[in-house]
């Protein structure tokens, strides 16, 4: 076969939901804590103890969605220790994350004002594996009810006097794990019980989100599926990616060779059968299609930097990890019938983040940079697209070179967003624009490319890898030739007419 990409730009596939491109922010390292959060009193500027620098550059990649407060800390965290004045609030150690000091300065009233500065979706996870059906339910009554009830006048008393709105709440975090060992049976039947009292307020709807699977358990979510379809609106999954397969040696975020490089971007790819493979059970029970499927937790985890606190996963980030974000956001966008929300792991300074800080000083990662080329996706319509990759192969084994994804925006303006993973050779290939019926087009492009294998910035140098002007193509006719630059990710702006 041919080696190209055909593009149906009449052939709409569904909206890619903006929150695929949403993110995570833990009570983990120094995510939450310098971060995001730096208090009032911080010489690093804020807005009542959030970072100014971060919000903005979290406003301009367009954050859609937040999750919050974990991951594991979440079926640990007990939301009233986060409420009231804060120098009397609990102080206590964040036993699953590095042993570090938790005083509870950033909580439900900080998460909510930070939620509005991004003016993003907040999605709360609620604790099931240490907290009870009550501690639960009394939360939604504190964010969402305005009515007359204790938790309603407890957070008038704390300042807040209108309900917030929240649309998206978790009824525990890897509860096959951190969140309680469970079995699913075990689960399912709790998060039947739980969510029951995941109450709506007033006009408040809330989106019910049941715990996933995994990785692979594929039997988690038929037990899910069977078990508690009708009282869910969507099912997690988990995945991370890492370099090798050994949890105790999972390889450098920088100064890796090819092997890992390679490797980490074949097991990227494997979120495609992921998602393929989970679906295909959740259309046994829900063929509608009406439970989506949100991966709340995905992104690559390396070992952590030299020197650096174990327990605070904190990593660099190359242009493998952007390569990683583009193909598994074109993923994302192929399985948007199913997928209506993403969460990479983790916002700042923790795994796979967009933003790394120290002190005052903040750098945006290059899956930063992918996350801010992609934006155009956000709620645009889906296009049909094939690619008939050449092949990238490294020691016998084989993975597709090219990865490819086109939506189109209201006003008409398609995107294409192509990676190409080879890290040693450009890859040109013809793109088709099929459907234009003869409309001529004016074509652009943006491309974020490595100079090495592990090209990275740094506090020294936070621009070693960002986007540059994208011109290696040519248009002839309706066919379209790109030459990529190894180890980039491109995005396309093509106008009909
Ligand atoms: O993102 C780090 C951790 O990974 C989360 O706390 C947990 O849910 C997952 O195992």
């Amino acid at each position: 076969m041919a080696e190209r990409i055909v593009l149906n730009t009449d052939i709409r596939k569904g909206t890619i939901n903006r929150n695929i491109y949403g993110h995570f922010a833990e009570h983990l390292g120094r995510c939450i804590y310098e971060g995001i959060w730096v208090g009032e009193d911080s010489p690093i500027p804020n807005t009542k103890g959030i970072r100014n620098d971060v919000v903005e550059a979290l406003k301009e990649m367009k954050i859609p969605v937040l999750r919050w407060p974990g991951g594991c800390f979440a079926d640990e965290y007990h939301w009233k220790d986060g409420i009231g004045p804060s120098e009397e609030r609990k102080r206590m150690i964040n036993t699953h994350w590095g042993g570090a000091v938790e005083n509870n300065h950033f909580g439900t009233h900080e998460f909510m004002r930070l939620c509005a500065m991004l003016e993003c979706e907040p999605y709360i996870n609620g604790n099931v594996g240490s907290g009870t059906v009550q501690e639960m339910s009394e939360w939604v009554e504190y964010l969402t009810f305005n009515g007359v009830s204790p938790m309603a006048e407890l957070r008038q008393k704390n300042g807040q006097e209108e309900a917030w709105s929240v649309a998206y709440f978790g009824v525990g975090n890897e509860n096959w794990g951190c969140g309680g060992n469970m079995r699913p049976e075990y689960y399912a039947d709790l998060y039947r019980q739980y969510q029951t009292y995941v109450r709506n307020y007033g006009d408040n709807k809330i989106h019910r989100i049941a715990c996933g699977a995994n990785s692979d358990d594929y039997n988690w979510t038929e037990v899910l599926m069977r078990e508690a379809t009708r009282f869910m609106d969507s099912l997690t999954l988990h995945y991370y990616t890492l370099p090798t397969s050994d949890w105790t040696n999972k390889g450098a975020a920088t100064g890796y060779g090819t092997d890992e490089y390679f490797n980490t971007l074949k097991k990227a790819l494997f979120m495609d059968e992921l998602v393929t493979r989970h679906s295909v059970i959740m259309d046994k029970y829900d063929p509608d299609k009406r439970v989506g499927l949100i991966v709340d937790e995905w992104g690559t985890w390396y070992d952590v930097e030299p020197g650096t606190n174990p327990g605070f996963l904190y990593q660099q980030n190359t242009i493998r990890d952007a390569l990683v974000a583009g193909l598994t956001l074109n993923i994302f966008h192929k399985h948007s019938d199913r997928v209506r929300m993403a969460n990479i792991a983790q916002t700042v300074n923790v795994l796979q983040a967009v933003i790394l800080t120290e002190g005052e000083k903040m750098l945006l990662t290059p899956t930063y940079h992918v996350f801010n080329m992609y934006k155009i996706h956000q709620d645009a319509e889906l296009l049909d697209l094939t690619v008939d990759s050449p092949l990238y192969s490294y020691e016998g084994v084989e993975i597709p070179e090219v990865s490819a994804s086109a939506s189109v925006t209201a006003e008409g303006v398609i995107h294409v967003s192509l990676c190409n993973l080879n890290h040693a050779a450009p890859a040109v290939l013809p793109l088709e624009l099929r459907g234009l019926a003869g409309q001529s087009a004016a074509v652009s492009g943006t491309t974020l490319a490595g100079s090495s294998i592990d090209a990275h910035n740094t506090f020294g140098q936070p621009e070693a890898v960002v986007p540059q002007p994208f011109t290696a193509f040519q248009l002839e006719g309706d066919t379209l030739t790109v030459e990529l630059p190894p180890m980039s990710v491109t995005v396309l702006a093509i106008t009909p007419g």
